[in-house]
Order: structure tokens, then sequence, then C-alpha cells
């Protein structure tokens, strides 16, 4: 079952998930009334994680036995919220890990570069260092590893974690400080200028969305002996807005962009520069396959075929 599966992530990652393991295996839930097109791909239910008991019968009803935990308000939308922030994010978990432990589920929750702060190195970013976010999303994405973590040595829960970068896919984002890499490829595609929240030069990590699914994908198979660790750094590359744009000239011959930083740049300027994600490399052979030219020529394309389809 994938939780909170509505989002930038969940849809793809159930379509992954789906062609690897059957239609009828994978369980999509979440609180919003689904599309017809949801619907069609495969089995749909609505579940509120703050619901401990709703969770229990729909495990207990539909035998879940995994579970791919992605409820979470994002950086900039917990920021303005901090109160849902933290009944979402964190008792959301409390929910989950507690699922997990009484009816012996695997569980994976994705953590972030958000989980790191301005006291840690940022260029680069180990996978073991300082921790100390400025966010209630990263706040709350530490405690997750660490109960995750704590989990794993206490009862021998098969937790997994995996730090992800800002993930860019041409769905609509879910209100993070990286989606600005999305957003330009929409509004320079449909209106032929963007202006960017972030300055020019602020250096972030990034992954295209194929990456990260398959990134969690081959992390949930690998045999728990070869994991040195229970939350891994993973990542593609990293790029600044004025680098991802020159870019976009190839495809795009005329745009304009303009920088209005808002509050935005002051969460990007604590984060992770360059993500360092040997870790993950060595123990479990992580390796990206998308980079920066092929990323923008998937985007054009996809975003080109989402305007011809009037989304
Ligand atoms: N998108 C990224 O760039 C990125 C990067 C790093 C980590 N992640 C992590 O991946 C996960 C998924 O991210 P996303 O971008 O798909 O998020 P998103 O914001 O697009 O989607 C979140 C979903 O949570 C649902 N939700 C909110 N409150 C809920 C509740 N009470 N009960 C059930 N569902 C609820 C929303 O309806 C929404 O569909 C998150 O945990 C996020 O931290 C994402």
């Amino acid at each position: 079952m994938i939780s909170s599966g509505l989002g930038q992530l969940g849809v793809e990652c159930a379509k992954y998930l789906r062609n690897k393991y059957g239609r009828e295996n994978v369980i999509l839930s979440d609180i919003i009334k689904p599309t017809e097109e949801i619907i069609k791909d495969g089995p749909y239910i609505f579940v509120d994680i703050l619901d401990f008991k709703g969770l229990q019968k729909i495990v207990v009803d539909h035998r879940v036995d995994w579970l791919i935990h992605f409820s979470a308000l994002l950086s900039a939308i917990g920021e303005q919220n901090v109160p849902l922030a933290v009944r979402v994010n964190i008792e959301g978990m409390h929910n989950v890990i507690e699922l997990a432990k009484q009816y012996k589920l695997r569980i994976f929750v994705p953590s972030t570069i958000g989980a790191f702060g301005p006291d840690s190195p940022r260029n680069p970013t180990p996978n073991i260092t300082v921790q100390r976010p400025r966010t209630i999303y990263g706040v709350s994405k530490v405690h997750a590893e660490l109960l995750g973590e704590y989990y794993f040595y206490k009862f021998g829960l098969d937790f997994r974690c995996l730090r992800f970068p800002g993930v860019i896919s041409s769905d609509p984002p879910g209100g993070g400080t990286t989606d600005y890499a999305i957003a330009v490829f929409h509004d320079v595609l449909r209106k032929g200028s963007y202006q960017c929240y972030l300055r020019p030069d602020t250096r972030l990590p990034m992954m295209h969305v194929r990456d990260a699914l398959r990134a969690l994908s081959e992390y949930l198979e690998v045999p728990n002996e070869r994991l040195n660790r229970r939350v891994y750094n993973v990542t593609s590359m990293s790029f600044t807005p004025e680098e991802l744009t020159e870019k976009m000239f190839k495809y795009v011959p005329e745009f304009n962009i303009t920088y209005k930083p808002d509050s935005r740049q002051e969460i990007a300027d604590s984060w992770p520069q360059v993500f360092d994600d040997s870790e993950a490399r060595r123990d479990w052979d992580w390796k990206p396959e998308v980079d920066l030219d092929n990323l923008v020529k998937i985007m054009v394309k996809e975003v080109k075929e989402k305007i011809a389809d009037g989304c």
C-alpha cells in the first residue's frame, strides 16, 4: 500500500510498482477524490493517515504486507501551517510505524535534503553528519529517520528510508522548495516567461522521477545483510536555476526569466548543494541514469504533451 499516493510521487510510484508486481498488488490511498484514470489504473482506497483504526482495517482487510508511506506536508507548505504539518508528518509517522510493528509490515519512508540545516556541511553533504534543520518539514523527517532506525534496532522492523533531493517530473509538485525546477518548464512552454523565487546561483541536488522510483524499487529489494544503514542519501545531479534555464535554450530559443527571491530562498540556503550518495553506491550499487541534459529533454517533451492534452 502507498499512503498519500495521489501526490507528485505516489501516482508514478504506483505505475512503476504495478508494472513490476502486478496491478492488483499495489493499493493507492489518499484523502483526495480520485480521477477516473486513477480508478482505472488499479485499486484505490480512502485513508486518513491520522486515523489509526482506519489504517488497521485496511491492513487487515487487504492483507497489506508492505507500506510505502508518502504522507507529508512539504517544506514550503509546512511552514504555512505548522500545526497541520506536525500532525500529518509526525503523528502520521507514529501511526504507521506502530502499524508496521503490530502487523510486521515492511515499511519505506522517504526523507529529504531538507533533513539537513545551516550547520550541516553543504558541499558535499555526507550520509552521516550534523542535522539541525530549520523547517518543520526537516524536523519531522529527522524524527522519522531516527524513529525508524530505533524500531529497526529495538524490534527488528524492516524500516528503509532514502533521502531524496528535489524530484523532477511533469506532474504538479506538492509545495516544496525545489518546485521551481518543474514550474519553469510549465511557465516557459505556456507563457514564454518564468519568475523564479530563488536566486539564479542557488545550487540544489535534484533527480528525475524515473531515477527516484528506480532507487526506491531497487533499494526495497536489497537483502538486509547488504545494508549497513537504514537511511541512505541518493541523488543524480546538482544545478542552479541559471544552469537549468541555460540548457532549456536548446529546445525553446526565446523566453524570459526573472528572479524574485522569497522566503523559500532562506530554506534553500540552509540545504545541501551537493549530496554525497557514495554509501548507497557502495552498499547496494545505486547509480543514477538521467543527467541534466536528459532531464531537460524529457521535461520539455512531457510538458509539451501535457499542454497538448489540455492539462
Ligand atoms: N517531491 C519531492 O521532490 C520530494 C523530495 C524528497 C522527499 N519527498 C517525500 O516524498 C513523499 C511524497 O512527496 P510528494 O511530492 O508526492 O508529496 P505531495 O505533497 O505531492 O503529496 C502529498 C499527499 O499527501 C496527502 N495527504 C495530506 N494529508 C493527508 C492525510 N491526513 N491523510 C492522508 N493523506 C494526506 C495529500 O492529499 C497529497 O496527495 C513525501 O514524504 C516527501 O517528503 C518528496
